[in-house]
């Protein structure tokens, strides 16, 4: 693992974080409750409604700077095994968590930027996709199912943590868009970065391999990973901080999550909280640990 200390990187993660913040808490003063936030669930077999911009807001705010750093980690291992130039298609993109990742991994190496070409599919156009000056990036708002093939020059193809949020018939539409494409490096990485819970984590690794298959059956790639393991950390309880200096969310979102429930405004009228989970549902920890990282990666040749 390597270590970097510039500040730009706790600069981006309260940039990016603070605004989502703001408008959370005024959603939830102009609510005057917060029983709707109690049902959304990030949890393995629920998807929620990502078109919601609170959905957004409280999925970034718990999950941004965990997954920041474990695509980190994914990308550290894409650029020491691919010395040329990247051409990505994160599937699932979400609001760009990965290409964040993969900038500051760039940065980090103090790779020339331009290497990047990085494209991400989402169903949904979050707001505030997150860009970055002088780096080729692109997002596009459509369902992965819509792909017909994917470009030559693609080698990198990563589903964070996406890959069992589609369903049957996507995933099958993707699996035929992968068979028919005609790749044409020598090397290519598939990753996946997959849900901690066992019931998830199984389906998951499932996909892995059935997308892993496409490319050492049908394209006549080999590779020293094996599809159906994942990557973890030995010392699950690091703390991220620890791994990649420069890294912390602001204490403000911090103890805006954790609180969450004696915030809400229902709460602080009546004096007491309208049901006995309102605790449970909505005070969380975001992440700030190593503990649920479970990726898989497929480092291929020919
Ligand atoms: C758990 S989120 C992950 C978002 C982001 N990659 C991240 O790491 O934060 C899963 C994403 O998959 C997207 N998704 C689900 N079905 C999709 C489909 N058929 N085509 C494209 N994106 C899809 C959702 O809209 C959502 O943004």
């Amino acid at each position: 693992m390597t270590i970097i200390s510039f500040p730009e990187f706790l600069t981006h993660i309260s940039d990016t974080l603070l605004p989502r913040l703001e408008h959370l808490q005024v959603e939830i003063a102009d609510a005057g409750k917060c029983c709707d936030l109690k049902s959304i669930s990030f949890e393995g077999g629920h998807v929620p409604d990502y078109s919601l911009e609170v959905v957004q807001d409280l999925y970034m705010l718990r999950y941004y700077g965990g997954y920041l750093c474990e695509y980190r980690t994914i990308y550290e291992e894409v650029l020491k095994f691919l010395k040329t130039p990247i051409h990505v298609r994160s599937l699932g993109a979400g609001s760009g968590v990965d290409l964040a990742a993969l900038y500051f991994e760039v940065r980090e190496r103090r790779i020339p930027l331009g290497i990047i070409n990085w494209y991400g599919y989402d169903l949904v156009k979050w707001s505030n996709r997150i860009t970055f000056p002088g780096l080729s990036a692109r997002y596009r708002e459509c369902s992965v199912a819509k792909i017909d093939h994917f470009s030559p020059e693609v080698n990198v193809i990563l589903f964070p943590k996406s890959i069992s949020e589609f369903d049957d018939e996507t995933f099958n539409a993707l699996l035929v868009a992968l068979h028919k494409s005609r790749f044409k490096s020598e090397k290519v990485v598939v990753a996946s970065s997959a849900r901690a819970q066992s019931r998830s984590l199984n389906l998951d690794i499932r996909r892995f391999q059935q997308v892993a298959d496409v490319f050492t059956e049908h394209h006549d790639y080999r590779s020293e990973d094996e599809s159906d393991k994942f990557w973890r950390f030995r010392h699950e309880n690091t703390a991220w901080a620890s791994i990649y200096a420069g890294f912390s969310l602001p204490d403000a979102v911090v103890e805006f999550l954790k609180n969450l429930a004696e915030r809400c405004p229902s709460r602080i009228r009546k004096g007491r909280p309208c049901m006995d989970d309102c605790d449970l549902a909505l005070s969380r920890w975001p992440i700030l640990k190593a503990k649920a990282v479970r990726y898989q990666i497929m480092r291929l040749e020919r």
